[in-house]
């Protein structure tokens, strides 16, 4: 099979790009980001990455005619874009989506499109199953961009479904794990391991009680080649995540133990960190029936497990 994987030198699609050819097929990564997290998947002739943006038309025309199976992952991602570039936000995430999605169905690919846990925003009745209500705030608030965007390019999946093209929508609940962003940078998770490999205090956001679950890589991507492949999931979204819930304060105590380190935790204001452009969602928990019955996949993968894993690969020289 032929897959095309947009936003493939990301994170979760490098990962992705991996998976596929460890099952024997081609993957084509569309990316203008340089390839530092794929660059292990070169020597596989199966392999190519072609750097461009998913909004040049004629390029991706060309590789969707090309493909078999076309899985969009490219976005503008992070909270620092959300309330920093709410315009390449908006633009990359729907326009591009939209772009994805007319080639797709021009030619006649399935599409599995990556959407979020953001777009249930602030609702605050936990777990969220696939149906429940988005609760967002104003559209004067820059970080609902995000979930406004992603959600728009579910209601694109959902109305070329109408259409007939085969399309799966996965709402991935914080996905974590080796080549996650730079340290320092982007997530919790290696802010956490970079001011842990220093020694230095983790800083908590807010009061540490906001809750979430992490879902490890190796469990998403197993979920996501998944979609790809089942056509009882096709036309549904469906959450991608785990049912362990923790604090981030009790999240940031964790890895303090696991790694043996002295750090400590501060608390620090909501406001210091991202002005009034921001605004934290106390709890966020998926409903995970439709992943075990339509994917046949579970989150196996305990949090004490995947932290130690991930540590360690950030531990690497
Ligand atoms: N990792 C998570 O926890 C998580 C959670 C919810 C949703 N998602 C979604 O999964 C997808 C992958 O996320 P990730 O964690 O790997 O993030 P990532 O930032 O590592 O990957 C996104 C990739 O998209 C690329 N991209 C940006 N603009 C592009 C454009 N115009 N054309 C082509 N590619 C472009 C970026 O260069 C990047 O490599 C995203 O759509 C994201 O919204 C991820």
């Amino acid at each position: 099979m032929k897959v095309l994987i947009t936003g493939g030198a990301g994170f979760l699609g490098s990962h992705l790009a991996e998976a596929w050819l460890d099952r024997g097929h081609d993957v084509t990564v569309l990316d203008p980001a340089g390839d530092l997290k794929v660059r292990h998947l070169r020597v596989n002739p199966r392999f190519r990455t072609i750097r461009e943006s998913v909004l040049n038309r004629e390029i991706l025309d060309g590789l969707v005619a090309w493909s078999d199976l076309v899985y969009h992952l490219a976005a503008v991602v992070g909270v620092e874009h959300y309330v920093g570039d709410p315009y390449q936000v908006l633009t990359v995430n729907i326009n591009g989506t939209q772009e994805v999605l007319t080639a797709a169905f021009r030619h006649g690919k399935k599409v599995v499109f990556s959407s979020t846990s953001e777009v249930y925003g602030r609702n605050t009745a936990v777990p969220f199953d696939e149906d429940s209500d988005r609760v967002l705030g104003s559209t004067r608030t820059d970080r609902w961009c995000y979930a406004t965007s992603k959600a728009a390019g579910e209601h694109f999946c959902f109305a070329y479904a109408r259409m007939g093209l085969r399309v799966v929508v996965l709402r991935y609940f914080n996905v974590y794990g080796p080549r996650l962003d730079q340290l320092d940078r982007g997530r919790v998770v290696t802010i956490f391991i970079g001011q842990l490999l220093r020694g230095e205090p983790l800083t908590v956001i807010g009061d540490g009680s906001q809750t979430r679950t992490f879902t490890y890589v190796d469990d998403a991507v197993r979920a996501t080649v998944q979609a790809g492949l089942r056509p009882e999931a096709e036309g549904q979204a469906i959450n991608v995540g785990s049912e362990e819930e923790i604090s981030i304060g009790d999240l940031a105590a964790r890895m303090i133990r696991i790694t043996g380190s002295s750090s400590r935790l501060i608390f620090v204001p909501q406001d210091a960190v991202y002005a009034n452009g921001y605004e934290d969602i106390p709890r966020r928990v998926p409903a995970v029936r439709r992943m075990h019955e339509l994917l046949g996949v579970r989150a196996e993968t305990t949090l004490d497990k995947g932290l130690e894993q991930t540590i360690e690969w950030f531990k690497r020289p």
